[in-house]
């Protein structure tokens, strides 16, 4: 079944203190939604996040792992690791992570494999840049970072996949793709992962949109009818935000 899903990705933001104060702010909002709610802090605070809302329906998810189980990776933090630590959701393709981190279709297909053999939930992340859009090329750009990454998997896998369209142009810069500009990649998206599957698969994947999204827009963003939800940057950073961005549903 389609799920309507708000997730905040709080990117390199809040110490321990401020995962804390933040997450103790978020368990007061009230939520009339019925979108499910999840945060993603950085490693670091992950396991102290986890610990907090266990009582909670916020979901703490991760933003990226290594695809390797274990072994001689500087830095790096496994999909077992995060299990060990109740996360069972990661954000894998950020446009950050392909655009600082050199992270290529061929490496997320990887990370992609690691999370699901490890029973996790992935919420895939890709978009077209602006150049793109400019040259009438972002269906083709974001076709192609489906493709690449996730059309080897099999039918049955797709249960624990999640899309996230997040064109680059929209994020952090107070330019949101329109309601329409978002639908009708949506559709574009859900019609694609038809022509490979079926209208069963493609009707069952959440797609959320990600790019500004803030109280003021959300409401007609996810009134779109293949939005099903958001992944929210910047206004995931204050409790009240967030929520009134959740109770858009
Ligand atoms: P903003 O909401 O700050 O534009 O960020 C979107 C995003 O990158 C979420 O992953």
């Amino acid at each position: 079944m389609r799920k309507n899903i708000v997730a905040g990705n709080w990117k390199m933001n809040n110490s321990l203190q401020e995962t804390k104060q933040l997450l103790s702010e978020l368990v007061k909002q009230d939520k009339s939604s019925q979108a499910e709610v999840m945060v993603a802090p950085a490693f670091i605070n992950l396991e102290s996040a986890a610990q907090f809302l266990k009582e909670s329906t916020i979901e703490v998810v991760a933003q990226n792992m290594h695809f390797a189980s274990n072994g001689a990776y500087t830095g790096e933090i496994s999909a077992s690791m995060l299990k060990g630590v109740a996360v069972n959701t990661v954000i894998l393709g950020h446009s950050e992570r392909r655009a600082y981190f050199n992270e290529t279709d061929e490496l997320l297909a990887k990370k992609v494999d690691a999370a699901l053999a490890n029973n996790m939930r992935v919420i895939f992340c890709f978009g077209e840049e602006l150049s793109d859009r400019k040259a009438n090329n972002e269906e083709k750009v974001v076709e192609s970072q489906i493709a690449n990454a996730l059309f080897h998997l099999e039918a049955s896998a797709w249960e624990n996949i999640v899309l996230a369209y997040e064109p680059v142009w929209a994020i952090g810069t107070g330019e949101t793709a329109t309601p329409n500009q978002a639908q009708d990649m949506h559709q574009f998206i859900r019609k694609t992962v038809e022509n490979k599957y079926d209208s069963a698969v493609a009707n069952s994947v959440s797609i959320l949109y990600g790019g500004s999204v803030k109280p003021t827009n959300a409401k007609e963003i996810f009134s779109k009818e293949d939005v099903d939800g958001g992944l929210i940057g910047g206004a995931s950073l204050k409790a009240e935000d967030f929520f009134a961005i959740v109770n858009a549903f």
